[in-house]
């Protein structure tokens, strides 16, 4: 298995571009399912997640052309409606494919994903919403059934506002004749593209006044073209890791505005950031961190996915800072490592108090999760001396070549295998 070995110390400087959003384009790859015609997708990120999600439309039965982060989806024959476990294990996300494929055959047979290591990540928000426009629901040998006589629109009021449910929904509404409308919905940027792509589609979904969803459905969408949002995940992440090398850095070809949030807390930290229509500048500091207290939630809060992150900046910081997970039961799994690099780190529930420390010593961990991995190259590129990251195969799920992106920007880490 993969391992990153980084010499840390070194402040990041220069430029980095931002690859298209992963969490974009993976539903935006299974909303290809809605149509036989052809569709083209532009900036789709070079990833683990995204390279499983194309084995999994070829496996339904399309065919995938991927040259330079295009992606060219067209039929070959009649799909499947069903997944094998094999591919669902490999990615829970790929349970998406549910609300397409339950759109174009009325039955669909997925496994259900099962929990990962940041929490248990049920579906029940999905299936209600699919009882509610016709479908039932039935469990059998781990596998979840789908099956309608007929779809019907109708008014689904979400419980949490989940993301992938809100997608989920979405894209099987946009396949029922009838006015459907999604309440307490998602509005993460990746739920805005994947709208922008079915509306290309020729769906016609549009935002309420209350920020509802009202969905007009069509009998059949057809081919079509677009290129994924900037990954504000990434984006973020780079920031973050500027900051923490105390480094000079700007982010390219991303969208600020989906980062407000995170700006804000860096500007609160002391950091100063020069701000443009699509870049952000880390300007380098020397002063002290503040602490600044940051509590997760659904967008434009916080970002789940920038809690790791975050946490290894704060580990910096003069004082004590707060970080409240309030989306995922159990994503701290950074913290014992960071504490393993000389952090000081409580957690105690969904609550971490981090007391600040002055520099992180280099120390051989182990990434649990995406960003948590994220979170420890962020920190050995901090910690003066080795730092030895195991289990690099969960970062490889969302940063499109990461050490060459570090390596431009000064950062000594490479990749190495010691089983080869
Ligand atoms: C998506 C992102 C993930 C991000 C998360 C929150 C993708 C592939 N992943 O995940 O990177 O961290 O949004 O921004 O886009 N829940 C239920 N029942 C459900 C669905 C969700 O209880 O049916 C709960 C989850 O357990 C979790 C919370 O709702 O506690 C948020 O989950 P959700 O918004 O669905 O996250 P994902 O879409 O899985």
């Amino acid at each position: 298995m993969d391992r990153f070995i980084i010499r840390g110390g070194k402040k990041l400087n220069g430029s980095v571009h931002t690859s298209g959003s992963k969490n974009a384009a993976l539903p935006i790859l299974v909303a290809t399912l809605l149509t036989d015609e052809p569709c083209v997708l532009h900036r789709v990120p070079n990833l683990r997640d995204v390279r499983t999600t194309l084995k999994i439309l070829e496996y339904l039965g399309k065919k995938i052309e991927y040259r330079d982060n295009t992606v060219t989806v067209t039929a070959d024959g009649v799909l499947k409606n069903n997944l094998p476990y094999e591919l669902v294990k490999q990615m829970r996300a790929s349970f998406w494919v549910a609300g397409p494929l339950l759109a174009r055959f009325k039955v669909a047979e997925i496994p259900l994903p099962g929990g990962c290591a940041i929490g248990v990540r049920p579906v029940d928000i999905h299936l209600k919403g699919f009882e509610k426009l016709g479908a039932e629901c039935e469990m059998k040998a781990g596998n979840v059934i789908l099956r309608a006589k007929e779809l019907v629109p109708a008014k689904i009021v979400l419980r949490f506002p989940s993301v992938r449910a809100t997608q989920n929904l979405l894209m099987c509404a946009c396949l029922i004749p009838g006015e459907t409308v999604l309440e307490n919905v998602a509005k993460e940027p990746e739920v805005d593209d994947l709208i922008v792509f079915l509306n290309k589609m020729g769906a016609d979904i549009r935002v309420g006044d209350k920020g509802q969803l009202i969905v007009r459905g069509k009998t059949a969408l057809h081919g079509a073209e677009h290129a994924v949002v900037a990954d504000r995940i990434e984006s973020g992440s780079y920031m973050l890791a500027a900051a923490a090398t105390r480094g000079d850095v700007t982010v390219d070809g991303c969208v600020p505005e989906h980062n407000s949030i995170l700006i804000e807390a860096l500007q609160e930290a002391g950091f100063t950031l020069g701000v443009t229509p699509d870049s952000v500048h880390v300007h380098a500091y020397d002063g002290d961190i503040k602490p600044v207290r940051v509590r997760t939630a659904p967008y434009p809060g916080f970002a789940t996915d920038l809690q790791a992150p975050w946490m290894t900046l704060m580990t910096l910081c003069g004082g004590t800072a707060e970080v409240d997970e309030d989306i995922f039961e159990n994503r701290f799994m950074h913290a014992p490592e960071l504490v393993r690099m000389g952090a000081e780190i409580v957690t105690e529930k969904s609550v971490a108090r981090i007391t600040g420390v002055k520099t992180l010593c280099a120390a051989h961990v182990q990434a649990s999760d995406l960003r948590g991995g994220m979170a420890l190259v962020i920190a050995g590129l901090c910690a003066a001396g080795e730092t030895e990251v195991e289990r690099v195969y969960h970062i490889d799920r969302g940063y499109e070549n990461l050490e060459q992106k570090l390596t431009a920007l000064g950062a000594d880490i490479r990749r190495y295998n010691p089983d080869k």
